[in-house]
C-alpha cells in the first residue's frame, strides 16, 4: 500500500518521513536557521488564534474557488518553492507536478529544482510559477526568464528574504551534503554563485551580497518581462509601497519556512499589517507553517489571497511520491472546506476577520 492505512492529516506524513528518512537529510528539510524560533512561532502563532463560527448559514451553494492573476484557483493553496525534490524520490519534481495537477493545484517551480523547468512543465496539468533568485550576472537571470516563458510559466516569484544563506545550525551539526547526481540543473554552466574567499574583506558583504538584487532589480525584472512578478519573503509593510511602485504583481508574505533569519515574527502575524498596506492594490499571499485547513481560513481571514505549502510536500512525496503528495494536498482541500463549512462560510470573500475569536476585553 502506497499510503500508510494511518495517515490521515499531514502530522501523519511528518511522522512518517522521520521515521523513514537518514538525519542529515532531515536536517536539511526541516532546516531552521539557528535556534529554530521563528519555525516555531510559524506553527505557535496559528495555535493560539481561536475561531468564532456562524451557525445555520445555507452552505447549499459554497466553494473554496477563487480568481489569482486573472485565473481560476480551486483551492487557495499553491505548492511554495523548494530545491531538490529528488533527494526525496528519485522523480523528484515530476511526481510533484503530478500530483499537483491531479488536485488542480498551482505549484511554484524552484530555481534549484533537481529537473530541468521544462520537463516539469511538459508534465503540467495545470498553472505553474517559477521561482527566480536572482543570478549574479543579469544575463543569466534574463536566460531564466526567457526559458520559463518559453516554458509557458505563468508567473515568477522574486525571492527576496535570502540573498545570503541563513544560519543553518542544524544542518551543520547533521553534516548535509548534497548526494553525488542531485544538483540545480537549471544553473547548469553558470557561474557559481556561493562564497568568493580569494576576494578581501567580508565574504558575506564584499562576495555574495556584491551582486544581490535590490530594489533596483525589482524595477529592471518586472521592465524585462510580461509575466507577473510576485515577492516572496516580504514581511515589513513599509516594503509594500515600494513593491507596488516597483511594479509586483502580488506580495507573498513569509520568512521562508523558519530557514533565514532566526527570531522573524511569525509569517501569520505580520500578514495583517501587510495586508492593509497593500489595501487591495495587489494580492498578498502567504506562508509558513500551514498544516491544517483552519491555518488556511485564519491566513484567508487575515488578508491572504491564498497560501503556500512547503515542507508538507517533501513529506509526502518521500513517503511515496505523487500519490502522497495528492494524498495529502487532497486532506487540506478538504480539511478547509471543512473549516468553511464549520464557521459558516460559503466563500473565500465571506472569510472575513470575524471568524477570529477576539477575547472580551483583550
Ligand atoms: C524551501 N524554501 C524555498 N524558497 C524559495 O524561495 N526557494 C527555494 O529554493 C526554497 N527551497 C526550500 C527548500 C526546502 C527543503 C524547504 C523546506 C523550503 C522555502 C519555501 O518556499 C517556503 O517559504 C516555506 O517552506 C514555507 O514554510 P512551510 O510550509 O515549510 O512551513
Ligand atoms: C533553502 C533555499 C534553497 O531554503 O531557499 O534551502
Amino acid at each position: 500500500m502506497i499510503v500508510p492505512p494511518d495517515t490521515v492529516s499531514l502530522a501523519d506524513y511528518e511522522r512518517h518521513f522521520a521515521s523513514r528518512i537518514e538525519p542529515a537529510l532531515r536536517a536539511y528539510i526541516a532546516g531552521a536557521g539557528a535556534d529554530g524560533i521563528t519555525q516555531r512561532a510559524n506553527r505557535e502563532a496559528f495555535d493560539r488564534l481561536r475561531l468564532m463560527p456562524r451557525a445555520l448559514r445555507d452552505l447549499s451553494r459554497a466553494s473554496a474557488a477563487s480568481q489569482l492573476l486573472g485565473e481560476a484557483l480551486k483551492h487557495p493553496i499553491i505548492v511554495a518553492p523548494m530545491a531538490y525534490h529528488r533527494l526525496v524520490h528519485p522523480e523528484g519534481e515530476l511526481a510533484t507536478v503530478e500530483a499537483a495537477s491531479l488536485t488542480r493545484t498551482w505549484m511554484t517551480v524552484s530555481t534549484q529544482a533537481s529537473v530541468p523547468l521544462e520537463a516539469i512543465a511538459e508534465r503540467a496539468g495545470g498553472p505553474l510559477w517559477f521561482q527566480l533568485y536572482v543570478r549574479p550576472r543579469p544575463e543569466e537571470t534574463l536566460a531564466m526568464v526567457r526559458r520559463a516563458e518559453a516554458a509557458g510559466y505563468r508567473a515568477l516569484v522574486l525571492t527576496v528574504d535570502a540573498p545570503v544563506n541563513g544560519i543553518r545550525n542544524m544542518e551543520q551539526r547533521a553534516g548535509f551534503r548534497l548526494p553525488d547526481g542531485i544538483s540545480a540543473v537549471n544553473l547548469a554552466g553558470m557561474e557559481p554563485d556561493g562564497f568568493v574567499p580569494a576576494r578581501p574583506g567580508s565574504p558575506v558583504f564584499q562576495g555574495m551580497l556584491r551582486r544581490a538584487p535590490t530594489w533596483d532589480g525589482v524595477r529592471w525584472l518586472c521592465a524585462q518581462t510580461r509575466l507577473p512578478v510576485l515577492l516572496k519573503g516580504i514581511m515589513n509593510p513599509d516594503d509594500v509601497d515600494l513593491a507596488v511602485e516597483a511594479g509586483a504583481a502580488g506580495i507573498i508574505v513569509s520568512n521562508h519556512g523558519g530557514r533565514t533569519l532566526d527570531t522573524l515574527p511569525a509569517s501569520i502575524d505580520v500578514l495583517p499589517l501587510v495586508a492593509e498596506r497593500a489595501a487591495g492594490r495587489l494580492p498578498v499571499l502567504m506562508d509558513g507553517g500551514i498544516r491544517r485547513g483552519t491555518d488556511i481560513l485564519k491566513a484567508i481571514a487575515l488578508g491572504a489571497a491564498a497560501v503556500l505549502v512547503g515542507q508538507p510536500v517533501l513529506h509526502a512525496l518521500a513517503v511515496g511520491g505523487a500519490v502522497c503528495v495528492a494524498h495529502m494536498l487532497t486532506i487540506l482541500q478538504t480539511e478547509f472546506e471543512v473549516a468553511m463549512a464549520l464557521t459558516g462560510r460559503a466563500n473565500l470573500a465571506e472569510i472575513d476577520r470575524s471568524v477570529i475569536f477576539e477575547r472580551p476585553g483583550a
